[in-house]
């Protein structure tokens, strides 16, 4: 795919996947459009090689392999990874409450949410709902209400005058969104019954008599774009981490070559990935003991294969520039960004990357590198928790971006074409390959 047309549909579904359970839903029906077979973990498993399979867990994290008949403990896996969780407002279990009218909606912070850009902004729902069959059985299914529904009004600057000096935001009182008003004496609605309305509307055969429980988030409607006069960035919700799992599955799809390779889509980084189905659970390992269940053969296949952890950088902002270090200062469309960190936030070695630093130059596209300044805390990913868990190499990398956990983040309209360029020639590598294996020491 061209630039342009690549942005206009890497934008489109980032604008239709609200959550990490309708991101996963939307790359597992792109996966098996383009004839990968659909997996159940519960069932057994008619893997054949060659071929291609895609299997989901809690409808929230995903892995998709090949096998191209050649075998794997010689070949290794050529694989890719990425979070599908953002950070947002999460509604609690009994939500609503009335106050002067206003019907507002009781949040909790999920994951490390820059809150100030929160306030002011048309917000919607959605998430995932359980609920009680017309014959008491248990049912679940996706709602998102897909427009504006809910707002969190700023404190005037004139009933604070120190707000653009020193506002601070608690977070169980000042980020509440309202929903709706209510008329003075009424009884407050009931959460669940706004919820089977839009329910119904979704699905009008629905098959429910109440709603059970909920997983819903609030978010930002509004369409990612490509702003800049000349169209060079884009800004949108939930870049941080959707670029990535958007341009890996693309890039598995349109790989004129699939060789063996895996990519591995985990949920809840953002909370420290500590799951069944998330980067520090057993995921992964399950699924490679299931395809390789002799032990000795699935260690040959994991010491053979590499992991390109992919997950947004930190580009440096014209405004802030002394928040890093002075030789590492990552700029927007220049490429992505290998990270390193002394202390194993980043699971990069010198072998991991400079494969990646030539894999980026096969395909002429400019590499940069992100280090924390010394004095600062580094964060991480899902890099460091998967070579931990399975033994195996990983590279950290990610393209640039700004506004990191924002509501609407910032980055370039180069970058996600660029890697996945990159990306399209890492899972056609073939096993010999002089540039393939070399990682390893
Ligand atoms: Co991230």
């Amino acid at each position: 795919m061209q630039k342009p047309e690549f942005n206009q549909w890497l934008l489109a579904e980032i604008g239709r996947s609200p959550t990490a359970f309708h991101l996963t839903a939307n790359i597992r029906d792109l996966l098996t459009d383009h004839g990968f077979t659909l997996l159940e973990e519960t069932g057994p498993w008619q893997v054949a090689a060659p071929g291609s399979y895609v299997l989901v867990r809690n409808g929230s994290s995903l892995i998709a392999f090949t096998l191209d008949g050649e075998d794997p403990a010689r070949s290794g896996l050529r694989m890719a990874g990425a979070h599908t969780d953002s950070p947002a407002l999460k509604v609690k279990p009994n939500p609503l409450q009335v106050s002067h009218t206003c019907v507002r909606v009781g949040v909790e912070v999920y994951g490390g949410a820059l809150l100030a850009p929160w306030f002011d902004r048309d917000l919607s729902l959605a998430g995932r709902v359980s609920w009680e069959t017309e014959t008491g059985g248990l049912g679940s299914g996706l709602l998102d209400f897909a427009r504006p529904v809910a707002v969190i009004p700023s404190l005037a600057i004139h009933l604070d005058r120190e707000a653009n000096r020193k506002r601070s935001i608690n977070s169980q009182t000042d980020i509440i969104p309202i929903l709706l008003q209510a008329t003075p004496g009424d009884a407050c609605p009931v959460f669940n019954d706004i919820l089977l309305a839009r329910l119904r509307h979704q699905y009008p055969d629905l098959d429910c008599r109440a709603i059970l429980d909920h997983e819903l988030f609030f978010y930002d409607p509004a369409p990612p774009v490509l702003t800049g006069l000349e169209g060079e960035f884009i800004t949108g919700p939930r870049l941080d981490n959707q670029l990535s799992c958007w341009t890996i599955a693309r890039a598995l799809v349109d790989a004129p070559e699939r060789k063996n390779s895996m990519i591995i889509l985990s949920d809840h980084e953002e909370v420290g990935s500590g799951s069944p189905e998330g980067a520090g659970g057993p995921l992964l390992d399950s699924i490679l003991e299931c395809l390789f269940p002799e032990p000795q053969q699935r260690q040959q296949v994991i010491r053979r294969s590499l992991l390109i952890s992919a997950d947004n950088a930190h580009g440096v902002h014209p405004n802030f520039t002394d928040r890093h270090d002075t030789n590492h200062l990552p700029l927007i469309n220049r490429g992505p960004v290998i990270k390193i960190n002394a202390a194993r936030r980043y699971a990069t070695t010198a072998l991991t990357s400079g494969f990646f630093r030539l894999l980026c130059r096969r395909r002429n596209t400019e590499v940069q590198e992100f280090v924390m300044r010394s004095d600062m805390a580094c964060g991480s990913t899902i890099g460091p928790l998967t070579a931990t868990r399975t033994g195996m190499q990983v590279v950290d990398v990610g393209v640039p971006t700004l506004a990191m956990h924002s509501i609407r983040e910032m980055a370039g309209s180069a970058d996600c074409h660029g890697m996945h360029r990159v990306l399209q020639e890492y899972f056609s590598l073939a096993t010999d390959d002089p540039l393939w294996h070399g990682w390893q020491s």
